[in-house]
């Protein structure tokens, strides 16, 4: 078990007011949870920066029955395989495809195929999900 630190944290009311509403509306238990998830929100923030192995996912949504769309977001897939870890396809609706690729590498690497995927011609919308490969984070 690793050992745990209390300290005092000065704030002014109505910051503390305003940070008890948003842990409120989360869903936190208590103060201290929720400053533990901010603290770890910035360590991966500084992986992502510090070119740090990541890990996340691409989301995708766009419309499958635009099939050369469906072709070059698979040929794009290929390029990049070396980072994509695995890919779900959902079928949303009639018209609409969900593709969630989860990927493992270096941030600049999968920014580039997220930004790729995004972009292309017919896709409605893409995201990127910045997360954490978690081996430094507690
Ligand atoms: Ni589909």
């Amino acid at each position: 078990m690793p050992k745990v630190f209390r300290f005092g944290i000065s704030l002014d009311k109505d910051l503390l007011e305003k940070f008890d509403l948003l842990i409120k509306n989360k869903n936190y238990s208590n103060r201290s949870e929720a400053f533990r998830d901010l603290i770890r929100q910035e360590l991966v923030k500084k992986e992502w920066r510090e070119d740090r192995e990541v890990a996340g996912a691409i989301n995708l949504i766009y419309d499958h029955h635009k099939r050369e769309l469906l072709n070059k977001i698979t040929d794009i897939q290929h390029d990049f395989q070396k980072l994509i870890i695995s890919t779900q396809h959902i079928h949303l609706d009639h018209d609409n495809c969900l593709e969630i690729v989860a990927i493992k590498g270096n941030p600049k690497e999968v920014q580039l195929l997220a930004d790729t995927l995004t972009s292309i011609k017919g896709v409605k919308h893409g995201a990127l999900n910045m997360s954490t490969t978690g081996k430094d984070i507690k």
